[in-house]
């Protein structure tokens, strides 16, 4: 998909963002491997601590209904800078979508792109669980 029609629709996904409390609103689209897409937004709790980010909704989407390949994830956030994500969704991704390409996208067209890997080095992951 081109990356006008990618900020475009992250733009209009964004105003679904339940942000009632810190008025942040965030947009991500997770792509899988075959090139399906899953959106997610923000959710925000009256209970603020239960919360959820955009991109756990979309990662959580994806895998409830039976994805597990992933290539790129695309986030969009109020602010007019790229977005990094936050390190809880790091950790998330990096559990299903290890090798996922993190595309981090400003309304201007401003593009920050990283391997996912690079933004959560020494990373834990399963394999510690079995020693
Ligand atoms: N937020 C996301 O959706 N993704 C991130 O990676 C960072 C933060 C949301 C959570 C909360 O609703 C709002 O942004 C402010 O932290």
């Amino acid at each position: 998909m081109d990356s006008d029609r990618i900020i475009q629709r992250l733009k209009e996904l964004k105003q679904e963002a339940l942000a009632l409390y810190s008025h942040f609103h965030v947009a991500a689209i997770i792509e899988t491997d075959s090139g399906e897409q899953y959106t997610g937004v923000n959710i925000e709790s009256s209970s603020y601590g239960l919360t959820i980010c955009a991109e756990r909704v979309a990662v959580f989407k994806a895998l409830s209904e039976g994805q597990r390949r992933f290539r790129r994830i695309y986030i969009m956030s109020d602010g007019g800078k790229p977005c990094p994500p936050c390190g809880a969704c790091r950790q998330v991704l990096m559990d299903f979508a290890p090798d996922i390409e993190v595309v981090m996208i400003a309304e201007s067209g401003e593009v920050k792109t990283s391997p996912l890997k690079e933004l959560l080095p020494y990373a834990f992951d399963n394999k510690r669980l079995n020693s």
